[in-house]
């Protein structure tokens, strides 16, 4: 979910509206803007069921940004004080009543919350008990009641009327189990704006006379340059004179106001019909700009510029973890053949999700890799502060500049991928694994690799967005692919070694824009289980380019073919037999083994790109997803 907040004394609806547009990669289940009107004046007909008990105009909407703004319609409401809320549901499905903002009290207290309150019901009960009523299904609406029950109890003082509702959300949020970032406005008590977080990012930019919160920084590009990183427990009183921020039980807290690194992140589709179509046509220009100035050909190696770690600590790294969630997960399992291979240093690939609650062993000398297109998922996020907590070294693999993930790690590696729109990952997904190749690259030229293997690797690097490219002129031929198989209701994928990835990350691109179920195995494990499934109406797609298992995976398919299940192949331009067996075969380039993930994935973002179209899905934002899930 994304939070949005404005005081001030410019129009709060703008900013809300284009703020949320923004965030809208947090989710897009519903959104809502409350504006506080300016005290006399009048305002134009925003309809507004809650307005007259909470003097805030509250709209609410199911579904995209697009549907709030169109309802918010062509005469917003003027008020220069507004807090606003895009939704990823949690508790609650994706209604009108379930949408942020939500009321407290008899409406004294507005609030948009991102996170999940682990103990709501408890809390809910009691404010029942109390005469409370709820409207909606949300944890996050019992915040606000919380809030408005204990402004009953805080007491007022003349010369600090702010100091009253700061102690209510102290003493509420002090009851809370579970996470939140939270914009909360009061209606007695005009220009005051209250931010609070525990375990979801929120940051405040630093104005002229008038203050943001939001979810990330991405909203106030173009609005202000400074900018503040809220740390948890921390609460801020935002008005239009100024802010300050406390820590929720030790008092005053110094901030460190800091320029604002990140763009806008407006991308324009450039003619092509979808994101998701773009991005994957970007990929040659994407990979080529996570390459750019840091292959050393005089020392065959690769050069990263923020590890910010000695070289002495980066030859003891005994283990490596490589941690993410989704598409992102994929690459680190790319990660994983490629580091063990080319710098023999062992890795392990962990869901970031369980990482955070296993707690694994993990030895001195382990290095711990978050890798994450939008910096920003809670279970990386999480799962990296847990292994630095317990004093290991944490880095991120990240493509948006100045995320959560990439402020919360010691140092990292930037994408520099451009922004990825499309909810499917696909270019920061080559990225991550060119990435990863160049990691493998420069610890291997700290270890075993010879200068002579790391100047090999240079050179297949060097071809790569060749490579890719070459791969991305199989659209045509995929396109007609497609219309065999848009209607199966199965498909597997398989792959071996370090195609296996690419047959979990081919799944998973179908299941995600197309829902077609699909699963994604390593080839020869279909014979223990999967080949079950295999009927003349399951596809097979085998992930079979040349290489030392390239006749293990032939085998695989004939034992596809002898059951009678049709057999998309993704292989070499140079194979001479597959063709023999396989019903469709998708030819890519020749690249070094543990580059291939990076060339055979392209087909198949394609494919799935074209199944969804067949079956009219919405390829950039499928139903049920976030671009970045931001609670755990
Ligand atoms: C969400 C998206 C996936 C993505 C995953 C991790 O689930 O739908 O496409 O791979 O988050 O996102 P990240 O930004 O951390 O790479």
């Amino acid at each position: 979910c994304g939070i949005v907040g404005y005081v001030g004394s410019d129009d709060a609806c703008d900013f809300l509206v284009e703020g949320l547009r923004r965030l809208e990669y947090r989710g897009y289940d519903s959104a809502g803007v409350a504006i506080q009107p300016p005290p006399s004046g009048s305002n134009s007909d925003s309809e507004s069921s809650d307005s007259e008990s909470s003097g805030f105009y509250v709209t609410r909407s199911v579904g995209r940004i697009a549907s709030l703004a169109g309802k918010i319609g062509d005469e917003p409401v003027r008020g220069a004080l507004g807090i606003g809320h895009t939704r990823w549901a949690t508790h609650g499905p994706a209604t009108e009543p379930n949408a942020h903002p939500h009321l407290g009290g008899d409406g004294e207290v507005v609030l948009v919350h991102n996170g999940v309150i682990e103990n709501f019901q408890v809390l809910k009960d009691e404010l029942i008990a109390k005469g409370y009523e709820f409207k909606s299904d949300t944890d996050s609406e019992v915040i606000a009641h919380l809030i408005a029950d204990a402004l009953k109890q805080a007491p007022e003082t003349a010369e600090q009327p702010n100091l009253r509702y700061l102690t209510a959300v102290q003493a509420s949020v002090a009851l809370l189990r579970g996470t939140y970032g939270l914009a909360i406005a009061f209606r007695d008590q005009p220009n005051l704006i209250i931010a609070a977080r525990f375990g979801s990012p929120l940051v405040i930019g630093v104005g002229r006379g008038e203050y943001f919160v939001s979810s990330d920084a991405s909203p106030l590009a173009g609005r202000t340059e400074r900018i503040v990183y809220m740390a948890d427990h921390q609460i801020a009183v935002l008005t239009p004179e100024g802010f300050s921020v406390i820590h929720r039980d030790q008092g005053k807290v110094r901030v460190d106001i800091r320029p604002l690194e990140v763009g806008s992140g407006e991308a324009s589709m450039d003619g092509y019909d979808h994101y998701m179509l773009k991005e994957i046509y970007e990929q040659p220009e994407s990979i080529r700009n996570a390459m750019r100035g840091r292959l050393d050909d005089q020392n065959a190696t690769a050069i990263f510029g923020g590890l910010n770690l000695t070289p002495q600590q980066l030859r003891s790294v005994e283990r490596i973890i490589l941690t993410g969630c989704g598409t992102s997960w994929h690459s680190a399992l790319v990660g994983e053949y490629l580091i063990e291979e080319l710098a023999r240093i062992p890795v392990n690939v962990e869901y970031a999700s369980e990482l955070r609650y296993r707690n694994p062993p993990i030895e001195n000398n382990t290095l711990v890799f978050g890798i994450t297109q939008s910096g920003e998922t809670a279970d990386t996020l999480a799962a990296l502060n847990e292994t630095k907590r317990k004093g290991h070294r944490t880095l991120a693999i990240c493509n948006v500049v100045a995320s959560s993930i990439a402020q919360a790690a010691d140092g990292g590696v930037y994408l520099h991928a451009g922004p990825e729109i499309g909810v499917a990952s696909t270019k920061a997904y080559t990225s991550q694994c060119c990435v990863l190749a160049m990691l493998g690259l420069f610890f291997g030229r700290m270890r075993h690799l010879s200068f002579e293997g790391g100047q090999r690797l240079i050179e297949e690097l060097r071809r790569l967005p060749n490579a890719v490219q070459q791969a991305l002129t199989c659209d045509e031929q995929v396109k007609e692919v497609a219309k065999k198989y848009a209607d199966a209701s199965t498909v597997l994928y398989l792959g071996r070694q370090y195609n296996f990835p690419t047959a979990l990350e081919g799944a998973l691109k179908l299941k995600e824009i197309s829902y077609i179920h699909a699963e994604g195995y390593p080839a020869a494990e279909m014979k223990h289980g999967p080949i079950a499934l295999v009927d003349d109406a399951t596809p097979s797609v085998f992930i079979v380019p040349q290489g030392s298992t390239y006749e293990k995976v032939l085998a695989n398919m004939e034992e596809v073919k002898a059951r009678g299940g049709p057999i998309i192949a993704v292989a070499s331009h140079d194979d001479a037999h597959v063709e023999a067996i396989a019903d469709d075969v998708i030819r890519v380039p020749q690249v070094q083994g543990f580059l291939q993930p990076i060339v055979t994935v392209v087909p198949l973002q394609l494919l799935s790109y074209h199944i969804a179209l067949l079956r009219g899905c919405d390829v950039d934002k499928p139903r049920n997803l976030a671009k970045s899930v931001t609670v755990e």
